[in-house]
């Protein structure tokens, strides 16, 4: 049954005006067991999720509405492989990517038999790259979850890092990201990894073509050496001359591919111990997701309260808060994990929706968002729930330094929610603004996975309960077909049936 005619949603919507004067200060007098009640664990994730708008009947109302939506039944059929992305007829199994061997019978056996013998050869690969001192750079060519997902993991994992190797990631199709990164290096030290699902994507295959131009011009002869595709189309990367491949399927997203072929930089940088340590983190996660009681489930609590803000307190917006500099890129890769996932205005039928999905994500790490725009979430006209991300046990012994960063990450979410009265305006802190609070032990290439796959699973469970197809992206097409329109009348200067602003900026960025 569609969300919006569920019993369920009309309870939350009564919910929601009589709750409407809730305040998280009188929340937290009324009940002295709030913060340990709304708080959960999760592998390797501990959450409190206590400074959020929402009281023990939210929460009850909200497991309601998953299971009148049938989260279970859905969440159960990606996990046997049916093709729950109706639209393009595939299944969904990046969790397999991360099962261990040998765990699974009857059908989905033979593809996890499939998934190790790929995954033996990449991690062989990337200890041979990691113990061949002339290769000192690595370049990978992808864009989107072909850039996002090894960018972030490399950053966040940068610990881990095996000294006297430098990644590089070109993902724009902007010359000027390439030709910086090429004017540092040497043909005969250089990798270059050509990530491309599809391997038709023109940022990747004009940035491919150009490094490989470069490499020839640089005398360098043996593609097969300093050349690798990770791909599903292993023919489209031959006919470009390059035959060193690893490959993965269609059934695995390219913003949920960073445990395929698609992660090769990460097992380079991290080596094949880590790398199975990350895939161990995020196959706990998933068996959380899979076997927890909805009520102590991480992924579909947090799920819940996406849907929760979205719909019925109007929250249209989250803001990540990782205070971990190594997080750095996590916010943009979470921006396409739930905006290409949700950002969805039909059902899985196609049809228009009359209520809002996709959250706009957004964020920075902290400290650095403080100094910045969080002006705007303590004293902006909207509310904008915050997710916090920290890690207990730096890897630095800058004890002061990470004493600083915590204190810092908890005052921020303390004095989000209590505010400060002033009678003069300037000063007054309204308060009552919600925010989760992420908390990992330590940040190592196990917990990384799990935070990860928790992230994955949250914007599963609100894109169930939506009613659409989480897994396709028709929605970067039409940029995809009018910029070779556009493309094609850059040389001729051909403005025929465009439309006049067009024409003119058309005219105007002509050479000449
Ligand atoms: O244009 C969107 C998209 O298809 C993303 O979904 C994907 O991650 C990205 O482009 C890159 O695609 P590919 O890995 O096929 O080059």
């Amino acid at each position: 049954m569609r969300c919006d005619q569920t019993p369920a949603w009309k309870a939350l919507t009564d919910h929601a005006t009589q709750t409407s004067g809730f305040d998280l200060r009188q929340a937290f007098v009324a009940d002295a067991d709030r913060a340990s009640r709304l708080s959960q664990t999760a592998p390797h994730v501990f959450a409190d999720l206590s400074k959020n708008h929402t009281n023990a009947a939210t929460e009850v109302l909200l497991i309601e509405l998953a299971r009148q939506t049938g989260l279970a039944a859905h969440r159960d059929a990606m996990f046997l492989g049916e093709p729950i992305n109706n639209t393009e007829g595939r299944a969904v199994m990046h969790w397999l990517l991360r099962q261990p061997e040998g765990s699974l019978e009857g059908d989905l056996a033979a593809s996890l038999k499939l998934v190790h013998d790929t995954l033996k050869p990449m991690l062989a690969y990337a200890e041979q790259i990691r113990a061949d001192a002339q290769i000192t750079d690595v370049v990978n060519i992808g864009i989107g979850g072909s850039d996002l997902g090894p960018q972030m993991a490399v950053l966040g994992l940068q610990d881990f890092m095996i000294p006297g190797k430098r990644l590089h990631f070109v993902s724009n199709v902007d010359g000027h990201e390439l030709s910086a990164v090429l004017s540092g290096l040497k043909a005969e030290n250089t990798l270059f990894l050509i990530a491309s699902k599809t391997f038709t994507t023109i940022e990747t295959m004009t940035n491919a073509r150009s490094a490989l131009a470069w490499f020839k011009a640089q005398g360098g002869g043996d593609v097969s050496r300093h050349f690798a595709a990770l791909t599903t189309n292993v023919s489209a990367a031959a006919q470009m001359g390059i035959t060193t491949t690893f490959g993965f399927w269609d059934w695995v997203g390219g913003r949920y591919s960073v445990w395929s072929a698609i992660g090769l930089p990460v097992a380079i940088a991290i080596g094949a111990l880590g790398f199975k340590d990350l895939l161990a983190g995020a196959h706990a996660m998933d068996q959380h997701f899979q076997s927890a009681p909805f009520e102590a489930n991480l992924p579909v609590r947090l799920g819940l309260l996406d849907v929760w803000y979205r719909n019925f307190l109007q929250y249209s917006s989250r803001s990540i808060a990782p205070y971990h500099s190594a997080l750095r890129r996590l916010p943009a890769y979470l921006q396409q994990l739930e905006m290409e996932s949700n950002g969805k205005r039909v059902d899985r039928n196609g049809r228009a929706l009359p209520y809002g999905t996709s959250p706009v994500l957004w964020g920075e790490p902290g400290t650095n968002g403080q100094h910045a725009y969080f002006q705007m979430l303590h004293q902006g006209t909207d509310v904008v729930p915050v997710e916090f991300i920290a890690v207990k046990k730096p890897t630095h012994n800058l004890d002061d330094h990470h004493e600083l960063l915590l204190a810092n990450v908890i005052a921020q979410a303390q004095a989000l929610m209590l505010g400060q009265a002033d009678e003069g305006g300037h000063k007054h802190f309204p308060g009552n603004r919600p925010s989760t609070f992420l908390l990992l032990d330590e940040l190592t290439p196990a917990s990384f996975g799990a935070l990860v796959a928790l992230q994955e699973h949250r914007v599963f469970v609100s894109g169930s309960v939506w009613g659409i197809n989480s897994f396709d992206q028709w929605g970067v097409e039409l940029g995809k077909v009018l910029a070779k329109d556009i493309h094609a009348r850059m040389a001729s200067g051909d403005t025929v049936g465009l439309d006049a602003s067009s024409a003119a900026l058309l005219q105007r960025v002509r050479p000449g």
